[in-house]
């Protein structure tokens, strides 16, 4: 096992620092980002259909939902074609409503999650294309689906998802601007720059990765916290989710991921001197509304976290500690900002001396409903 690991204390963290490479791997042969060309042979034969689809319905669990909310903003305002996010276990019993014409993209890692393929075996009958964005090679939902695009991240051993989320981010991303480009949604300009933002992306997790250590020393600050609050609006709202998910299964602390703006609405109830809230702050068009928000949990002496875009200085003089990261375009910025979050999730569970790779009560693949 140890050779496994190739030197790391554990999977967590050795998947955490191989994402320059499966979200390199996962691009490779697809995005040509100086040409402009997105290739996904997968689904190519099915591209008629899918950019007249009257809606996109989403459906997955846990994390793998994460990435489809996420992918939910950038289809709709990149592909301009309604979608809906579904939880695999709500869709397949509540008597859906699906159509032919309508395109299901059913996300998982395993490929063996029961809710998720009883919920796309139920859609498949009604007559929609399904679409699946599957991480093992041969899984019963890869097999299930008419199309889709594997993810290409290797064994994920680990029970929190880290490498899957990103690499099913990447294969959304790729499939978003296919259509969006097929479609004549977005001007060519935008859609070689989003091409060229999401090549990028490998290098810029990999400047992140260089932060570490930095965010060891803030999860250590905050491990005995009770509960924390993740906020993010618009692109990164879901990356809020991902982040709460990913500190409550590894740490156990109680989290909660809300719209920044929603906040007031409840959560900011909660916050006083012991509360960290971490606050997605990257550069894009909320900014300022954010700030905003992080004015009014330090008014309430909440204690922030901030990720926040290298060269900002707003966000640092609000914040009690503030994590950098490369500038990207707000569409792109979801895949980045979740970096520091895992770290965060993972040192918090280190420092508290619980077992990352096989937190108490869950499994890597849910076979049961
Ligand atoms: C389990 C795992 C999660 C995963 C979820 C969905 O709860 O612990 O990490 O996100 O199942 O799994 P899937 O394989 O369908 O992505």
């Amino acid at each position: 096992e140890s050779i496994e690991k190739s030197g790391y204390q554990h999977f967590m963290l050795k998947e955490i620092f191989e994402q320059p490479k499966t979200v390199f791997d996962c691009l490779r042969g697809r995005l040509y980002a100086d040409e402009g060309k997105i290739i996904l042979s997968g689904i190519e034969q099915y591209l008629p259909e899918i950019t007249q689809a009257e809606r996109i319905i989403i459906i997955a669990c846990g994390t793998s939902w994460h990435a489809g909310l996420a992918a939910e903003y950038f289809i709709e305002e990149t592909c301009r074609i309604p979608v809906e996010v579904e939880y695999a276990s709500e869709f397949r019993y509540r008597n859906p409503i699906v159509k032919k014409g309508d395109v299901i993209i059913a996300i998982s890692q395993s490929g063996e999650t029961a809710d998720t393929l009883v919920a796309i075996e139920k859609a498949k009958e009604q007559g929609a294309l399904i679409l699946g964005i599957v991480n093992v090679v041969g899984s019963s939902i890869a097999r299930i689906s008419h199309a889709g695009a594997y993810t290409h991240a290797g064994p994920e051993i680990g029970v929190a998802s880290t490498k899957a989320f990103t690499a099913q981010l990447a294969v959304l991303y790729l499939t978003a601007f296919k259509i969006a480009q097929h479609r004549q949604n977005i001007s060519e300009e935008k859609y070689l720059m989003l091409c060229k933002e999401l090549e990028a992306v490998p290098e810029k997790t990999a400047q992140i990765l260089q932060l570490n250590e930095y965010i060891e020393t803030i999860a250590r600050k905050y491990k005995d916290a009770v509960s924390c609050l993740f906020l993010g609006r618009g692109y990164n709202f879901p990356i809020a989710l991902e982040g709460a998910l990913k500190l409550k299964e590894i740490s156990y602390i109680h989290a909660e991921g809300y719209p920044a703006a929603e906040m007031k609405h409840g959560p900011i109830a909660l916050v006083d001197e012991k509360l960290p809230v971490i606050f997605i702050a990257t550069k894009d068009q909320y900014h300022e509304k954010v700030i905003s928000n992080m004015q009014e949990i330090k008014a309430r002496k909440g204690k922030i976290i901030a990720i926040a875009t290298e060269g900002d200085t707003i966000t640092p003089a609000l914040a009690d500690d503030v994590i950098f990261v490369p500038e990207a375009d707000e569409i792109i910025s979801p895949i980045l900002n979740v970096i520091p979050l895992q770290l965060l999730a993972y040192h918090t569970g280190v420092a508290k001396d619980l077992d990352v790779d096989k937190p108490r009560n869950l499994a890597k693949s849910v076979t049961v409903e």
